[in-house]
């Protein structure tokens, strides 16, 4: 061939080849990342910050509600130190193990009584006295009218683990009964529990690079290229420890009831649907619902039945304020309804499609730094916090805003 027709044909491979996959995949990551969002406030003119001097660094919040609904708790699992979480966290890259003052890292568990706004810190019994609390994503599963089991996430020093501890309703105690070695099992970058009962749960595993281990830069490949290198690890008694599911790019949040799992991607910037076998609790994935940025965790609204999703609404704010807490970040809560998932649109049949997404809050003010969970309660109140940052915000009648994250998608919210 004529060296011309040659280089044509290169070029053509070339253009094939980018226009393709590489463009599309730019156009994704441009999109999830937020690298062109635009810094919209919507949802924060009715919030009020609770308990800003103590609520510091809840990464992760549930709600108790007693099925009468007089009783309503949020539990909450906080920063004891942000200095010391800025030493020592190391999903979030932080992997020095000389904390300042010595000693175990012994980050706090707290209930707010949302009657009666009261807020208790719970006391760890029958704990190992020199062993780290480092607190990330938990779930409790109710075992009797009046307790609960719970499942916390611990990044001790010596390896994350977790931790399960019985808990009585309205009292301030919480008794260790067992550690479970979760990385042993693989999962070294374990981010958020979802109980099944008291003693069957599910764990995510963010990123296939093991933080104690492997350069940081591996990690960072893994986040950047949204590489599927999470999964979602079970363990129940009676089948022990297995990989659920795999294939999930940043495998972060996990909720969900004994039928269905919902998971946040959070570099896929999707949730990710399975249904589950009650039986062995294989899950199977039914669907995968994109949002279009970076999910963090997800909690079920019972009452609702919607998914309310925080998350990241650009890269570049949540890793330079991981690094560095006093420089903000911005916030994004969005809602789905569970019953427009799957064929639930069309009434049934085989057809799928992609559900309205509402947004409730979206904040670059600094109400919220960074958030990381949201939920909202029966009362439709909603409450967000996040990783690094300082009280709750709770707000009152939140205004959804449906957005149509198709059009538009890197230039709107
Ligand atoms: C780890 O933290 C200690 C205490 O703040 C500090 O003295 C030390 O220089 C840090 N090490 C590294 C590698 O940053
Ligand atoms: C978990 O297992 C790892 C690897 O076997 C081990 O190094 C670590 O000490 C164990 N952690 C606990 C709390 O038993
Ligand atoms: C968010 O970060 C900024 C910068 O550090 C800080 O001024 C603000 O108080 C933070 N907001 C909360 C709620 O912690």
């Amino acid at each position: 061939m004529a060296p011309q027709q040659t280089r044509f044909i290169a070029f053509m491979a070339v253009m094939t080849v980018f226009t393709g996959f590489i463009q599309p995949w730019i156009q994704k990551s441009t999109t999830i990342f937020g690298f062109n969002r635009e810094a919209i406030q919507h949802g924060t003119s009715t919030c009020t910050l609770e308990f800003p001097s103590h609520l510091t660094g809840c990464e992760d919040m549930h709600l108790y509600e007693s099925e009468d609904g007089e009783t309503r708790i949020m539990y909450l699992a906080c920063s004891a130190d942000l200095g010391k979480r800025t030493q020592w966290f190391p999903p979030g890259f932080h992997l020095n193990k000389t904390v300042v003052p010595e000693g175990p890292v012994r980050d706090n568990v707290f209930a707010l009584d949302l009657n009666t706004n009261h807020l208790t810190r719970l006391d760890f019994h029958n704990f190992p006295a020199d062993e780290d609390i480092v607190l990330h994503g938990f779930d409790f599963a109710q075992n009797s009218p009046h307790h609960l089991s719970f499942f916390f996430i611990n990044h001790r020093r010596t390896g994350s683990v977790i931790e399960k501890f019985a808990h009585s309703i309205g009292t301030g105690q919480l008794y260790h009964h067992e550690t479970f070695n979760v990385s042993e099992h693989g999962t070294h970058v374990p981010n958020d529990v979802l109980a099944i009962s008291d003693s069957e749960f599910y764990v995510t595993n963010m990123r296939s690079s093991n933080p104690h281990t492997a350069h940081p830069l591996w990690s960072q490949f893994e986040i950047y290229t949204r590489r599927p290198w999470g999964h979602i690890l079970h363990y129940s008694p009676s089948s022990g420890y297995s990989i659920a599911a795999s294939n999930i790019p940043g495998a972060n949040g996990i909720t969900g009831t004994k039928d269905q799992v919902f998971v946040s991607a959070e570099t896929d910037g999707a949730i990710y649907v399975y249904s589950r076998s009650a039986a062995d609790g294989s899950l199977v994935r039914e669907q995968i619902v994109p949002l279009n940025y970076m999910l963090d965790n997800p909690s079920l609204n019972p009452h609702t039945n919607e998914l309310v999703i925080a998350g990241h609404p650009q890269i570049r704010g949540i890793s330079q304020h991981q690094a560095n807490p006093s420089i903000p970040a911005g916030s994004l809560v969005t809602r789905i309804s569970v019953a427009q998932l799957g064929s639930g649109y069309f009434g049934g049949g085989n057809e799928v499609a992609a559900p309205a997404v509402e947004v409730l809050f979206s904040d670059y003010s600094g109400m919220v730094n960074a958030s990381t969970t949201a939920v909202v309660d029966g009362e439709g109140t909603l409450w967000v916090t996040g990783l690094f940052t300082a009280g709750v915000a709770k707000c009152p009648n939140p205004e959804g805003k449906v957005h149509n994250f198709k059009k538009k998608a890197e230039r709107v919210y």
